[in-house]
């Protein structure tokens, strides 16, 4: 069981504003003392460059290094812990993978997407169109989930690569990622997740999910900023060329070429991120005591409440699927219609602003920040989502481990907040 009260005597930062009510933790989590003094131990302690020094705190600083990388190895269920790589977050691990991977595609190849992509999962794979390679989306359907039907209808011989949102950032949905790995493997595709919204909320197991590559960001799961992670199968991952070059990364080098180290150092170029691995594994054993069963179930109680209540407030608009079994703790919402953008309606008004019956959502967002209430609004790195939905903007509201129902239910008056302030 989840105890938001007790797990909030964690995180200083509610201490420190003891009004807030945060509820933006898709776009950062806040940090609890256990990784902040992982993060202060290490640099007190040994601090040093890690694989090369071979004085004691430098050796000292690559075990908390590499321990670190297998302990996060084990919490995303794989075996090896040469299999996930160090990155600065999700949108490095998916540039990473669209540059080795479009190494070998070939114009007229295809990569299969979805609509609810967020950016970083969509413009690192269009880059290869400069190759020629086509990129396609599976559409969502009407209940804001991904269309399976459309995902295989627009799967080829030529489709080379699927990479989709275990979960979006946007619907909250829950994509069926099992069922779509054998999909892409019947076809001899290549399987790439997003785990951004996932990793941090819910148990994951790579072996399970029968994904070919999982990215995912630290900042996002209780960790440091700039710390990110790309697991890979390991004979994959020792088939791909390096990213980057520099230091690290190679075996030998002499003036006409060089060597790679082994995988997944060929892949980490300069000195790494130490601290934010160090910190990350803090929060990885932060959330593995928590239980990520419980955390998942936490926000699933969350997640129905929030609908629940929402369904009995009028023009309250929300998104994704109703159902909290298919829904991660991410609620985007509207309070009336939000049209989309319509730039010669919008300009020859001289506004952008939303001429409709809704409000927008960053007067939303403002107005709840007034009452301490921290929300996400805007395009939330989904453009073309915020186009198939028909909107320029929402709000959002998302979930984490130290929420309550109590903060669900100031959301709720805020929410009233907003509508009086707007009564015509
Ligand atoms: C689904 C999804 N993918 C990718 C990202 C990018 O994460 P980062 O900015 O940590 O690279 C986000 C961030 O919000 C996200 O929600």
């Amino acid at each position: 069981m989840i105890n938001p009260e007790r797990i909030k005597k964690d995180f200083p930062i509610f201490s420190n504003n003891p009004d807030l009510c945060y509820l933006d933790s898709a776009a950062t989590t806040q940090k609890p003392r256990q990784v902040v003094d992982a993060i202060e131990n290490y640099y007190y302690s040994c601090n040093s460059n890690v694989h090369r020094g071979i004085y004691k705190i430098s050796e000292d600083a690559t075990n908390r290094f590499e321990s670190s990388r297998e302990n996060i190895s084990k919490f995303i269920g794989s075996r090896d812990p040469r299999q996930v790589v160090f990155t600065r977050n999700t949108t490095e691990s998916l540039n990473l993978l669209a540059y080795t991977l479009g190494k070998s595609l070939h114009a007229g190849d295809e990569i299969l997407l979805s609509t609810m992509e967020h950016h970083s999962n969509m413009i690192p794979w269009q880059f290869l169109r400069e190759k020629g390679v086509i990129v396609k989306y599976a559409d969502i359907t009407p209940e804001g989930t991904l269309d399976l039907h459309d995902l295989t209808g627009k799967m080829t011989k030529k489709t080379k690569i699927v990479s989709l949102t275990h979960v979006s950032n946007v619907l909250g949905c829950i994509n069926p990622v099992n069922e779509i790995a054998k999909i892409a493997h019947d076809n001899s595709s290549l399987f790439v997740v997003d785990g951004a919204q996932s990793v941090p909320h819910m148990p994951i197991d790579v072996e399970r999910m029968n994904c070919d590559f999982l990215a995912f960001s630290g900042h996002k799961m209780l960790g440091p900023a700039g710390i990110g992670g790309l697991y890979g199968r390991f004979d994959l991952l020792d088939n791909l060329p390096p990213f980057m070059g520099g230091g690290e990364m190679i075996l030998n080098v002499s003036l006409d070429g060089a060597t790679w180290n082994e995988t997944p150092l060929k892949f980490e170029a300069g000195t790494p991120n130490i601290e934010g691995a160090i910190g990350l594994s803090a929060a990885v054993d932060y959330l593995r005591k928590l239980g990520m069963d419980n955390v998942r179930n936490h926000e699933k109680e969350l997640i129905g409440y929030t609908m629940k209540r929402a369904s009995e407030v009028e023009d309250l608009i929300f998104y994704g699927p109703r159902n909290p079994e298919m829904h991660g703790g991410v609620f985007t919402f509207n309070i009336g219609d939000v049209p989309a953008f319509d730039l010669e309606r919008d300009l020859s008004e001289r506004s952008v602003s939303i001429s409709s019956n809704g409000i927008h959502p960053h007067d939303t967002a403002t107005i709840m920040d007034r009452d301490d209430i921290a929300i996400r609004s805007g395009h939330h790195c989904a453009m073309p989502l915020m186009t198939r939905l028909g909107v320029s903007a929402t709000s959002r509201a998302s979930f984490y481990v130290y929420n309550s129902k109590e903060d669900v239910d100031r959301f709720f008056a805020a929410i009233n907040d907003v509508k009086v302030a707007f009564a015509k």
